[in-house]
This record gives C-alpha cells, structure tokens and sequence, in this order.
C-alpha cells in the first residue's frame, strides 16, 4: 500500500469514520469553533426559556460526540442531550464521554439514538430547544439540506451547524502543485456517489440560503483549522487523506503525489509546515426571533 493510499477512514473524501481520526481531530475542532456564535444562541434560548423546563439538544451526525462535548460545557442549566448518528460503534462511544455537568453545574442527561439523520421530519424534532451537528453539512445533497432545513424551521428550532469545509486550503510554504490538488479535492467533495450528488464546499451557502427562504435569521462565521507544528499527527493524517481523494478524483495527479507527499510529510514533521483548512459555522435562528435583542 503506498503512503498516500494508508489514511485513516473518515479524513478527507473517505465515506467512513473512524473513531481514531475522530479522536485525532477534536482538539483542533474545539480550536476552530466559532464561539462568537454563542452569544446570540445564549441570548435566544435565555429569551424562549420556560422556567422548570430542561432543554433537549438534538446534534446530528454526531460520531462520538465532539460537538456535544464542546457545547455542552458552555451553556447553562440542566440539559437533555440526544445525540444521533447512523453508525452504532461511534454512538456506542458518546455516552461515557460527555460531560455530566454543564457551565454552572447543572445536570446532563445523554441518550442516543440510531437513525438517518436526512429523513427526519419537523415531527421528529418538536420540542428541541436546539439541533445541532458538526462536519456534517458537507457530506450531505442539496435536496438533504433542503428537507433538514425544512424540518428545523417548521419545528422552530435554533440550529448551530459548525465545521462544514467551503473549499479553501493554504499550505505554508507553498508549492505550485497545491493548486491542482485543491481542485482536484473539491470536486471530490462535490462528487456523485449513488445517485447522490454531494454539496461539498457549497452546504453552508445552499442551507443558509434555504433558512433565509424559511425567514430565519442567520450568522455565519468562519471557523478555519490553524495546524501548525503542535498539530502535526493531524495535519499529516489529514494531508494523506486530502493527496488521496484528489488523485481518486483527478487519477492523473497519482503520478506527482509520492514526491508530493514525500515533501510534505518531511516538512510536517520538522514542523516546518502550516496547513489552513477552511470552514465556517452556521447559526439559525427561527423567524419568531426577530424581535429577540440579541
Ligand atoms: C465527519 S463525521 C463528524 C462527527 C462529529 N459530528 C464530529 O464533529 O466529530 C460525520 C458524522 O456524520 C454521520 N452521518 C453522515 N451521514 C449521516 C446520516 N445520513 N445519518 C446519520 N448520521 C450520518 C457519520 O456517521 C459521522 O459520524
């Protein structure tokens, strides 16, 4: 097997995840979260608040539960989570791990459950105070966004959307080659696999674009990875997968991408590289917030 063939499942253009790069990515995850995003959500959910009620908070696609984790520790209050994913052995992993108090010592509940995230209905998420989900977005089709947006607004839930990729990568020092890779790695992102058609870097514009169509107020900010020298375990398991999904997708660079990554993978572990990797974060807020002050 060659060097760029060997990446974990789950890094970049693999269609499993594995908990181990799961684990891998967490801290730069937790680094990258737009927290400025918080502020309005806090807001909203102080206002909507009804006294002796614990709020449920839905995170779709959560794996093992990075998101929940993250979040939970900075909001308030008791809190119901449920957490949901289609693949049993990384929910078989959340429970133990979330943190059983929240910011001010109020009490969590964890449960998880089983399912296809892209058939919920409004019906499924009644009464959610928030849905949430992370790196989740990009892998999804349009017509998937759509009908989870529609979900989310027809049951009014706030919804944070963070980590979805947009498409940009800047490797320091740079080469010419990075270029062609990059394209070559967005349109792996954009593929056709089973009759789907992922959005790739454009999820986060086709779901805001469908919440304003719903009249919900929506943020965006940017939430990039800075993997530098204290990062290299990731930037180099994220580099080998990123090399591999880009030749999968243009197999004419497969013959530039042993040296290539050769390169790379000596400057990474000197800690000579730098890798940005783009992403932003979406928070939704249902129209009734309107006249919510945030
Ligand atoms: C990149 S991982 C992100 C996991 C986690 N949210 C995090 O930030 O670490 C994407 C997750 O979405 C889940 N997923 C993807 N499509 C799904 C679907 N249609 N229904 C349920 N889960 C899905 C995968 O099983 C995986 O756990």
């Amino acid at each position: 097997m060659s060097t760029v063939d060997s990446h974990l499942a789950g890094v970049p253009g693999s269609p499993r995840f594995a908990a181990r790069w799961l684990d891998l990515r967490e801290p730069a995850d937790a680094a990258a979260r737009a927290a400025e995003l918080l502020g309005p959500l806090r807001g909203y959910l102080e206002h909507v608040r009804r006294p002796g009620e614990v709020p449920a908070f839905c995170d779709l696609g959560c794996g093992t539960g990075s998101m929940g984790r993250w979040l939970a520790a900075r909001l308030g209050g008791p809190q119901r989570w449920i957490m949901c994913d289609r693949d049993p052995a990384l929910l078989a992993r959340v429970g133990a791990r979330m943190p059983r108090r929240s910011a001010d010592g109020g009490r969590i509940e964890v449960t998880t459950e089983g399912r296809d995230i892209t058939r919920l209905s409004s019906g499924d998420l009644a009464g959610m105070s928030l849905v949430c989900g992370s790196a989740l977005l990009d892998l999804l089709t349009e017509d998937e966004v759509h009908r989870l947006v529609s979900a989310c607004a027809e049951a009014a839930c706030p919804v944070l959307w963070a980590l979805s990729v947009v498409g940009e990568v800047v490797l320091e020092p740079a080469e010419s080659l990075d270029a062609e890779f990059a394209a070559a790695f967005n349109a792996h992102q954009r593929r056709s696999e089973g009759g789907r058609r992922l959005l790739g870097p454009d999820a986060v514009d086709v779901a805001a674009a469908a919440f304003e169509g719903h009249g919900a107020r929506v943020l965006t900010r940017s939430s990039p990875w800075r993997l530098g020298a204290g990062q290299a375990g990731l930037a180099e398991q994220w580099l080998l997968g990123w090399v591999a999904a880009a030749c999968a997708q243009r197999p004419a660079l497969a013959r530039f991408s042993e040296r290539y990554v050769g390169r790379r993978l000596v400057q990474c572990r000197s800690g000579a590289l730098r890798v940005t990797v783009g992403h932003r974060d979406l928070l939704a807020l249902p129209c009734s917030s309107h006249s919510v002050p945030l």
